[in-house]
């Protein structure tokens, strides 16, 4: 038995809920889906008639928002109106680290989660399937369900209520920068919950693109802890990767050949351990820190070590990139000018949430050097939020001696020919396939000599960068 689902909704319009609901949208056509946020500016440009203009840049997220916009795909930010008419409710709003509080620093902040589920137990009719889609603590279903009973159960001392919910986790896998692929051609799509109608519900949308037998269902727990799971074990292969690309660098060994070997091996196999200057993006150290939490929670103090050790790494892998650069540069940054090449956590996004290169060129405006950022995604108001935000946090932990000491400065450009002019390095931080064929005999005869480039992604010609006259380091491998 399932339930006839004609409407659908989606509470948060970001990196999940939009790209999610455009590939739902253009699989399900003969469904309503309303993504709603109560951001009026971001649901203004996902109306945008200029379809360069959405607020995130996915491959292949454009096409999708032209064909299916206002025909069945609508961006809104009536929450009553569409919550009330739905079947069906994603939520998929943020749930960043808590900064302050209880749990500050490791649990992640439910605020936005408690608001939509309000607003949910206010609007909705009759009765309603609420799903998780964001990533959220094992457990979070318990609070979403608590608050709309608690809604159901006051409406009920006034007139007799026709409303009813059903709690569902269905955890988005999604990687950015190849989301649309991701949504299209799952590995597996995880459904959560103890409802069966509701669980086949779902599960009967799905199988109108993916097979059957991929479609994983589970307890709501399990569901919830897999998520978490599935990305602590990916950010774990990174550090792991990470840490070998420094033994590379000190025994001659070559990161490329070792991740080939290595990967090889069917059991560990060849993707996920690209080495890098640390992994970033909104999820990993955010679940990490999620499973630290939960691990401590439950005296499991030997598991929350051992996935601490995972984040470890992550920064030490950063310091180690901006401590070499300063190393390579005679030990003082002072007037000199840095290149910094992509500024995204990773290629084919313009999401900076959490990227190594906020850390790392932070750590080189500390030395005061003059870093010039480049990266065709990005917007510079971006840049700019995330290195106040950092270099507030450094400014607040020094003491007066280091608060009187001026930083270095930021300059966002929008030509990567500007970043090579007098510039004493280079650094590549973004796999972006515009870096793999720079001309660096153009960006030699620019720089200042001695001149630098710092390669973190392992992407550039080797043989071309030093025959243009350019010092060359590259992460994991020892030239
Ligand atoms: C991740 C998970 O992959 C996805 O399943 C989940 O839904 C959300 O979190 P995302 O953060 O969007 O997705 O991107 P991902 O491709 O996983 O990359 C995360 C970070 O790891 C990036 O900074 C990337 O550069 C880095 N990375 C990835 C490496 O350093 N090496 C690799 O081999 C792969
Ligand atoms: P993610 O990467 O998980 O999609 P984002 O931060 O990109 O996260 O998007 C989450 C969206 O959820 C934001 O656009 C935010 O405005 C929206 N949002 C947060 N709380 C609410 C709420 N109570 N009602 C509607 N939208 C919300």
């Amino acid at each position: 038995m399932s339930l006839k689902i004609k409407n659908i909704c989606c509470i948060g319009a970001g990196y999940v809920g939009g790209p999610s609901m455009a590939v739902f949208a253009d699989k399900l056509p003969n469904i309503k889906i309303n993504v709603l946020d109560l951001n009026k500016e971001r649901i203004a440009a996902w109306n945008n008639e200029d379809l360069e203009k959405l607020p995130i840049y996915e491959p292949g997220l454009s096409k999708l928002v032209e064909k299916n916009r206002n025909k069945n795909l609508f961006f809104s930010s009536d929450l009553e109106k569409n919550i009330s008419e739905a079947d069906m409710i994603f939520i998929s709003v943020n749930t960043p680290t808590k900064t302050s509080g209880l749990g500050a620093g490791q649990a992640s902040d439910l605020r936005w989660v408690e608001s939509c589920t309000r607003a949910v137990a206010k609007y909705a009719k009759n009765h309603t399937i609420v799903i998780e889609k964001s990533t959220i603590p094992v457990k979070t279903a318990e609070l979403i369900k608590n608050l709309l009973d608690s809604y159901i159960k006051k409406e009920q001392k006034y007139a007799k209520v026709h409303k009813s919910f059903s709690i569902l986790s269905n955890p988005e896998f999604l990687a950015e920068g190849n989301a649309i692929n991701d949504l299209e051609f799952p590995d597996r799509i995880l459904i959560g919950g103890e409802d069966i109608e509701s669980v086949d519900s779902l599960k009967i949308l799905y199988e109108h693109w993916v097979p059957t037998e991929k479609i994983i269902c589970t307890n709501l727990w399990s569901s919830e802890l897999s998520k978490l799971a599935a990305n602590a074990f990916l950010a774990q292969r990174i550090s792991s990767i990470n840490s070998i690309s420094a033994i590379c660098e000190s025994t001659g060994a070559s990161i490329d050949e070792v991740s080939l070997a290595i990967g090889a091996d069917t059991r560990i196999g060849n993707k996920f351990i690209s080495s890098s200057p640390g992994f970033g993006g909104s999820c990993f150290k955010k679940d990490i820190l999620n499973l630290i939490y939960l691990c401590d929670f439950n005296s499991l103090f030997e598991v929350s070590k051992y996935w601490q050790n995972v984040l470890t790494i992550n920064e030490w892998q950063k310091k180690r990139v901006s401590k070499l650069i300063v190393e390579k540069l005679f030990g003082t940054l002072y007037e000199k000018k840095i290149g910094v090449l992509g500024f995204a956590f990773k290629a084919n996004t313009n999401d900076t949430r959490e990227s190594p290169a906020i850390d790392i060129v932070a750590d080189l405006i500390v030395e005061k050097a003059q870093v010039a950022i480049y990266d065709p995604k990005v917007q510079k108001e971006s840049i700019n939020m995330e290195l106040n935000n950092n270099l507030q946090n450094f400014k607040n932990s020094k003491n007066d001696y280091l608060q009187d000491s001026k930083l270095g400065e930021w300059a966002c450009y929008e030509e990567i020919d500007d970043v090579f002019k007098n510039a004493d390095a280079i650094v590549i931080l973004t796999e972006w396939d515009e870096f793999k064929t720079i001309d660096w005999n153009n960006a030699s005869n620019l720089m200042r000599y001695p001149a630098w480039v710092f390669d973190t992604r392992s992407i550039i010609n080797e043989k071309e960068v030093k025959e243009s006259g350019l010092n060359l380091w590259v992460l994991g491998k020892s030239l």
